[in-house]
């Protein structure tokens, strides 16, 4: 599995943890940065890791800053970008297996990296049901197509 991950100055180091956690299973990560602590702008880092999905480039992505929220939106910003913001395990398994969530959005300075690892480790190995939640992930690109649903 290859996955993109990114964050603003406020996931920084949350965000190494992460990567690092990752690397040490094997999985093949791109780092979008951000790579220092220095203060950037969070809708660069959640455009770059929704983007490398929608490419082809990435099959799940990983985004944080200090709440989760702000760089969960850029993300959703993207046609075909589903980012589910998860402070525990129950969201982050319901958010791929009822929603097919193709982002996880953390916030740094709302759970410790203990906790985060726990939720990255369950949305990435949890597979998506289909059935009627595949009607219902369709409704969600109607809606982006403008479609009244
Ligand atoms: C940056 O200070 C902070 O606003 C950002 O990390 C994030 O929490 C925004 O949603």
């Amino acid at each position: 599995m290859r996955v993109a991950i990114g964050s603003d100055h406020g996931g920084y180091e949350l965000k190494e943890v992460i990567r690092k956690h990752l690397e040490a299973q094997g999985l093949k990560v791109n780092d979008f940065g951000t790579y220092s602590a220095d203060s950037v702008d969070y809708p660069k880092y959640g455009f770059a890791v929704g983007s490398a999905i929608i490419e082809g480039k990435a099959d799940l992505g990983i985004v944080i800053c200090g709440t989760g929220q702000g760089i969960s939106m850029a993300a959703n910003k993207i046609s075909g970008i589903r980012a589910a913001v998860c402070s525990e395990t129950f969201s982050a398994r319901m958010a791929r297996e009822h929603n097919n969530a193709n982002v996880l959005s953390l916030g740094a300075r709302v759970i410790g990296a203990g906790l985060a690892l726990d939720i990255v480790d369950t949305f990435l190995k949890t597979e998506f049901a289909g059935g009627r939640h595949a009607l219902r992930v369709d409704l969600l690109s109607n809606i982006e197509r403008g479609e009244k649903v």
